[in-house]
């Protein structure tokens, strides 16, 4: 039975992978469906050899840009979608490998993007960590100074203290 909370459902989540996350994200897909998530797939749709950058820069444009609250990124590692996600400014992607890991990249570090290695993490720990980070409110307060000094041009960037 399809689950719709409100909270959820107002939430627009981009998706992307390579070939060795398909599978994975395919599985992440439907579990956002479940629970009644806007749901955008940007690919890739087949097992064909590709480039990873491809789709983390499509899902990390839409996020920068404002089109999506936020993305999920899955390649084998999840290591070289976080790099590529991560030059996008006002981008924050989390590569996450368990629940505290996405539970504290939203409270703390309000990220926006979450990137899953197949090869890596297994179904259901995917499963809860896609849970927390999409469930996970961010934290505010003095978390919003520092996340305002990840950018090295932003205003924040130079100030010390607190
Ligand atoms: C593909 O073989 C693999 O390199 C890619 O999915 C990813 O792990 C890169 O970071």
């Amino acid at each position: 039975m399809t689950e719709r909370k409100p909270e959820l459902a107002a939430l627009r989540v981009a998706l992307g992978c390579d070939h060795a996350g398909l599978a994975l994200k395919q599985h992440l897909k439907g579990v956002l469906l479940q629970q009644g998530v806007q749901v955008e797939d940007l690919g890739t749709h087949d097992e064909s050899s590709c480039d990873y950058p491809d789709y983390a820069h499509a899902v990390a444009s839409g996020v920068a840009e404002g089109r999506f609250d936020r993305g999920l990124l899955v390649c084998g590692t999840g290591l070289g979608m976080s790099y590529a996600a991560n030059r996008h400014a006002g981008v924050r992607a989390a590569l996450c490998t368990n629940e505290f890991l996405a539970r504290m990249s939203r409270a703390h570090n309000d990220a926006n993007v979450l990137c899953l290695g197949s090869r890596v993490t297994g179904v259901g720990v995917a499963e809860a960590i896609l849970s927390a980070f999409i469930s996970t409110p961010f934290d505010g307060d003095r978390h919003t100074r520092r996340v305002g000094k990840i950018e090295p041009s932003g205003p924040e960037s130079s100030k010390a203290g607190g």
